[in-house]
C-alpha cells in the first residue's frame, strides 16, 4: 500500500508515548502517525532504551520531539515525567502505553519454572506501570478533558498461548486497569482502551519462544492476515481523535480478524496433511494418547 497521506486527524492535539524503541517497534509507527495526523508529541522511555535504541533518531523525525527518560515502574521518574511534560505542553490530550518487558520470556524460563522476582517484575512494568501512569496523570492534573488513553495489549490476556507465559498475566491486568480507570473518568469525559495486536516482529515480541509460529499461523488463520506496526500505528491515530471520543473500555483487536476465527479450510487442510504421520506429531508435541486416539479412531472409521 502506498504510504499513508495526513488527514489532519489530530491537529492542535499534544500527548506522550511510552515505549518507542527502534523502527521495529510498536510506539514507533505509533508515534510516525500521529505525527503524520498533526499532534506534537513527547516521547519517553527507560536510560537504557536511549543507549541501545533510535528514540532520539524518532526525536528528530517527529520535529524535535520532546525526549522524556522515565521508568514506568517508577514513581519518582514518573511524577518527574508529568513535572516535563506539564512544562512543555501544559495539559494533554492523549497518553499511550507501549510498554512491555518480561525477564522470564527472555531467558526463556518455561511458565511452571517462572522465577516469581521477574514475574513480580514483568506484571509491574506491564501491568501496573498503566496504573501509575494514568494515576499520576490525573495526580499532576495533566489530562484534558476528552483525553484518550491506549495501551497496546495482545490476545493473550484471554485466551492462553502457550508461549506468552507471564506476559499474559500482565496483560490481563492492563486490560483490567484500562477498564476500571475508564469506567471512573468518564465525568471528565476521558476515555481508556486496549488495542490488541497481531503479533509483530518487534525486540519484545521476537523475544517469545516460537514467536515465528505464532506470527505465521496467526497471518494465514486471518482473513487480513496479520496487522503490521505501521497498520497498528495508523490504527491508534483514529483511537487518539474526536472520532472516536464515545469509544471507551473497549479491548480492540488489531489482528486483521484472528481473534474472532474459528476454523478456515486451508488451515484445517495443512493440519490434516501432518496429523497422520506419528513422528511430526510426536515433534510438536502432542502426547502419544492424543497420536493413538486420533489414529485408532480414524483407523476405525476407514
Ligand atoms: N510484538 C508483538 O507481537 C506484540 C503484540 C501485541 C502487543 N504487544 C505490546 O506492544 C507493546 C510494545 O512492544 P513492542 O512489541 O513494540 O516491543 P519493543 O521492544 O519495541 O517495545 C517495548 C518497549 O518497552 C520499553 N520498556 C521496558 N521496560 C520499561 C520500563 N520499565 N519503563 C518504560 N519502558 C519500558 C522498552 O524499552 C521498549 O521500548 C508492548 O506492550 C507489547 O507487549 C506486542
Amino acid at each position: 500500500m502506498a504510504e499513508m497521506k495526513s488527514y489532519g486527524l489530530l491537529k492542535g492535539k499534544t500527548g506522550i508515548i511510552f515505549g518507542p524503541l527502534d523502527e521495529s517497534s510498536i510506539g514507533w509507527h505509533i508515534t510516525r502517525s500521529i505525527y503524520r495526523e498533526g499532534a506534537e508529541v513527547a516521547i519517553s522511555n527507560v536510560a537504557l532504551a536511549l543507549r541501545i535504541g533510535k528514540p532520539q533518531e524518532l526525536a528528530t523525525l517527529c520535529g524535535d520531539a520532546p525526549l522524556i527518560v522515565c521508568d514506568a515502574s517508577n514513581q519518582q521518574e514518573i511524577d518527574a515525567c508529568f513535572a516535563q511534560v506539564r512544562e512543555k505542553f501544559g495539559k494533554i490530550d492523549f497518553m499511550v502505553h507501549a510498554v512491555g518487558m518480561s525477564q522470564n520470556i527472555r531467558k526463556g524460563i518455561p511458565y511452571e519454572k517462572s522465577n516469581y522476582d521477574w514475574y513480580l517484575k514483568t506484571l509491574d512494568v506491564s501491568g501496573l506501570s498503566l496504573h501509575r501512569l494514568i494515576a499520576s496523570a490525573l495526580e499532576h492534573d495533566v489530562l484534558n478533558d476528552y483525553a484518550s488513553v491506549l495501551a497496546i495489549t495482545h490476545m493473550a490476556a484471554q485466551r492462553p498461548f502457550t508461549t506468552y507465559t507471564d506476559m499474559a498475566e500482565a496483560k490481563a491486568i492492563l486490560e483490567s486497569i484500562a477498564r476500571n480507570f475508564a469506567s471512573r473518568l468518564g465525568a471528565k469525559k476521558i476515555r481508556v482502551n486496549t488495542v490488541s495486536q497481531s503479533p509483530t516482529w518487534t525486540r519484545a515480541g521476537s523475544g517469545i519462544e516460537d514467536f515465528d509460529k505464532m506470527f505465521y499461523y496467526a497471518d494465514l488463520l486471518a482473513p487480513l492476515g496479520n496487522a503490521s506496526a505501521e497498520e497498528c500505528g495508523d490504527y491508534c491515530a483514529t483511537l487518539l481523535s474526536d472520532y472516536t471520543r464515545k469509544v471507551t473500555m473497549q479491548n480492540l483487536f488489531h489482528d486483521g480478524g484472528f481473534a474472532m476465527m474459528g476454523l478456515s479450510q486451508s488451515m484445517l487442510r495443512l493440519m490434516d496433511s501432518a496429523m497422520w504421520d506419528v513422528e511430526t506429531m510426536k515433534t510438536a508435541g502432542f502426547t502419544d494418547e492424543q497420536i493413538e486416539r486420533v489414529h485408532s479412531r480414524r483407523n476405525a472409521q476407514s
